[in-house]
């Protein structure tokens, strides 16, 4: 942006340039000075009107919001002369007087902006002594949504969300003066794919997370930035983990996922299936340790006996039906790094060609013009450039029923999602050995002669590619569950024990992807960061 698009203002003594249009409480923040606000959201329209933000400006006689005041060139503004202070202090004793003193058992404690802005600004003596008043208190207004109305200070950032971002207008504000809340509509409920968002961007504990009350103080949580893994938007995401997890307990480790402020993807916002998908992390059907054996219940065997194994019958297939007769299902559920892996290892060493990773989905899936899109894998369009793929998932499992597949190597996929059971099974049985690869029991994995265990996204590194080709990273937020490994550890192991070497880190193997993959070229994970990095054809660079 060039020098004359920029405004130049003075902020608390600091010289502070913002883009033309910039409101002065962002233009605050650019100079590292947070001005406190309750109906302000930078992703939903202005309102103005819970006065919290008011701020003196030279020349004016009266203080002004400034969440609604641009900044205009030479402004001078203070946020914390005498007047300003004592309006803070003012609209808290306002919004208090009625407040309920939940505080001790409120889900919103430690972040709550109504404690963290009193304890800041606050700390007046209270002169309210009359009744508080009485409201509709913790009644369920949708499926993942609690409202407690008494709580509510009514900025209305919750109303505003559905009208201007999920548009489905469940919400209004209902009676005037003193009676006046936040509801539903009669006969309707709070039920759209977004509707998890509210309990975000209510600052206060009146809209709370169904999934995620009473779960764990947010003082214990840890924070981890990620990616959602559940459709290839790539939207990014915090996964807050329980940092004083005791499996004693049955608790799960990950406890809830929050969005993650990214302009280009998902903006503020992350979609209700993505949010609440985490609880398969910890899901009882997870696959925890190799076996050797098909069946409900295998018997477990170490690591080194699984892969020495497997890659025994790599070894036995190779010297009889040479590379036609191994196949491979890579998943676009896997990272950049680890379907690199797979190229290493079976494309460019071993020389298969049967290597595919599109399988049809099973039913057809829900997409808007919001954040969804249709595919539900988040890096089909890495798959696409790092695989070579053969001809479809269905001529795959058609050869292996003609017998001509003797081995097949199946990461992640459950078949009998997108074909018939019998189809599966009738030609998986016509393969000598089925490896299944992944980290849920599922009907396929019912179906292999060895299952690998592997760790899910929470639990590894790496890098996925979304829909509009952004490469955007992942991060292990827990370790793996029981004895499963990242994806890319097992190929690495399996490789080292054909005597092939591959990249054994994400990072190593991320290198190797900028060096020998013409639009990865010039990457790194330092490049990438937490706001993620298109790839050269799609930046035009
Ligand atoms: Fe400015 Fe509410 S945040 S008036």
């Amino acid at each position: 942006m060039s020098e004359k698009e920029l405004i130049h203002l003075t902020i608390n003594g600091q010289s502070v340039a913002v883009p033309k249009g910039t409101v002065i409480l962002e233009a605050a923040k650019t100079a590292g000075i947070h001005i406190p606000h309750y109906c302000y959201h930078p992703g939903l329209s202005c309102v103005g009107s819970c006065r919290m933000c008011l701020v003196e400006i030279e020349k004016s006689p009266k203080l002004q919001p400034s969440c609604a005041t641009p900044a205009a060139e030479g402004m001078v503004v203070s946020t914390e002369t005498p007047e300003t202070l004592k309006n803070r202090r003012s609209v808290l004793e306002f919004l208090l007087a009625n407040h309920p003193l939940d505080c001790p058992v409120c889900d919103q404690a430690g972040e709550c902006e109504l404690q963290n802005y009193y304890m800041d600004h606050g700390r007046y003596d209270a002169r309210f002594s009359e009744n508080k008043a009485k409201k509709k208190k913790a009644y369920p207004i949708g499926p993942h949504i609690i409202s407690d109305q008494e709580r509510c200070i009514l900025c209305t950032r919750c109303v505003r969300f559905t009208q201007e971002i999920s548009k489905t207008f469940e919400l209004g504000v209902i009676d005037r003066g003193h009676r006046s809340a936040i509801d539903i509509f009669p006969g309707n409920e709070l039920n759209n794919h977004y509707s998890g968002n509210l309990a975000d961007v209510c600052p206060v504990g009146a809209l709370t997370d169904r999934d995620f009350r009473f779960k764990c103080r947010v003082w214990f949580l840890g924070k981890t930035n990620s990616i959602c893994p559940g459709c290839s938007r790539g939207c990014n995401i915090e996964i807050h983990f329980n940092e004083r997890f005791n499996p004693r307990y049955h608790q799960e480790r990950v406890q809830r996922l929050k969005p993650r402020y990214n302009k280009e993807v998902n903006g503020h916002w992350i979609c209700d299936e993505g949010r609440y998908a985490y609880h398969s992390i910890d899901a009882e059907n997870r696959l925890c340790a190799p076996s050797l054996e098909r069946g409900e219940d295998p018997p477990e065997v170490s690591w080194e006996e699984a892969v020495r194994s497997t890659a025994k019958s790599v070894r036995e297939i190779m010297d009889k039906h040479g590379p036609a007769g191994i196949a491979v299902l890579a998943s676009p559920q896997m990272t950049n790094e680890e379907l690199f892996g797979i190229r290493r290892l079976f494309q460019d060493h071993l020389k298969i060609e049967d290597i595919e990773f599109r399988v049809p989905p099973g039913e057809e899936s829900y997409s808007d013009d919001i954040l969804i899109t249709a595919d539900k894998n988040p890096n089909s369009k890495g798959a696409e450039i790092l695989i070579a793929s053969s001809a479809g998932a269905r001529n795959l499992l058609q050869a292996c029923s003609e017998g001509r597949i003797h081995l097949l190597y199946i990461f992640h996929h459950d078949l009998t999602l997108s074909f018939y059971s019998d189809f599966v099974s009738s030609a998986l049985e016509k393969v000598d050995r089925v490896i299944f690869q992944g980290s849920w029991n599922n009907p396929t994995a019912a179906l292999a002669d060895t299952i690998l265990p592997a760790a899910v996204y929470a639990e590894k590194d790496g890098t996925y590619t979304n829909i509009e080709g952004r490469v955007q990273r992942i991060r292990a937020a827990v370790p793996p569950v029981g004895r499963s490994r990242p994806d890319l550890d097992i190929i690495a192991q399996l490789a080292e024990e054909l005597g092939v070497t591959i990249h054994k880190t994400p990072a190593s193997a991320f290198e190797e992807i900028a060096r020998s993959v013409d639009v990865f070229s010039g990457m790194t994970y330092a490049t990438v960061g937490d706001s993620g990095q298109l790839l050269k054809q799609e930046s035009g660079n």
